[in-house]
């Protein structure tokens, strides 16, 4: 039987990422960061010109961009019309502007759909997947196996983003990754449209006081026995 699906969801800088990769290589399972197709959409909306605080217009054009995702844990990517823009995704004008784009229900509906045939792509060639995002298991893949909901205190996740962000840039500000963070914390969490929310049958994990390995274990013995 091809698989596993796991599904991780949880807020901006809780180790999702770290975790769903390090899940995938030991699993050798593919890893889809639906976090980077969002900030992909975004990066070409502002690369366009295209006013980020205007849904109508983020709709209109957001069938536009040619959004491929590298899948392979040690070494995902993301490119955008044939360009590599794994590291313009990380820069803040793209941090700054995501919340809103990922917002515009067009932009949900497209990706979405790409993330289902991602999926498929992976289970018709025998092979099982970990997603990350916001919607995963309750809208993306209602029927993955395992759903994860990972979740850390604002000050461990901010300071694992200031420690990013100085390794990216030289420099990063404690209180501004608190600020960014809880910004999009609450915009992703209140939107109309699929808002980060934990799934009923979602297993809760607190990363705060567990190194990355214990987290990786831990979402490994919640899969099902049958899957594993
Ligand atoms: O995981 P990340 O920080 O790279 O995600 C970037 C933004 O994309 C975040 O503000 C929320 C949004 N996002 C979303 O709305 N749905 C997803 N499945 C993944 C990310």
């Amino acid at each position: 039987m091809p698989g596993p699906i796991i599904a991780i969801d949880g807020p901006s800088g809780s180790g999702k990422s770290s975790t769903s990769r390090g899940v995938a290589q030991r699993l050798g399972l593919r890893y889809v960061d639906t976090g980077a197709m969002y900030r992909a959409m975004t990066w070409w909306m502002l690369t366009h010109g295209v006013d980020v605080d205007d849904p109508a217009a983020i709709a209109a054009r957001c069938d536009e961009p040619f959004i491929e995702l590298g899948v392979d844990p040690a070494g995902p990517n993301v490119r955008v019309d044939g360009r590599d823009v794994s590291v313009e995704i990380r820069e803040a004008g793209v941090a700054d502007a995501v919340s809103r784009v990922a917002a515009v229900p067009e932009v949900r509906e497209r990706l979405v759909r790409s993330q289902r045939d991602i999926v498929d792509d992976a289970l018709a060639s025998g092979s099982g997947v970990v997603m990350e995002g916001r919607d995963i298991g309750t809208v993306v893949l209602p029927q993955a196996d395992l759903k994860v909901y990972l979740t850390a205190h604002v000050e461990a996740r901010a300071a694992r983003r200031a420690l990013e962000e100085s390794q990216r840039s030289g420099s990063g500000s404690l209180s501004a990754a608190q600020e960014n963070l809880q910004s999009r914390d609450a915009l992703d969490s209140t939107r109309a449209v699929s808002p980060l929310q934990q799934a009923a049958d979602a297993v809760a994990i607190d990363g705060t006081h567990l190194t990355l390995d214990e987290v990786i274990d831990a979402v490994i013995r919640a899969l099902p026995a049958d899957v594993q």
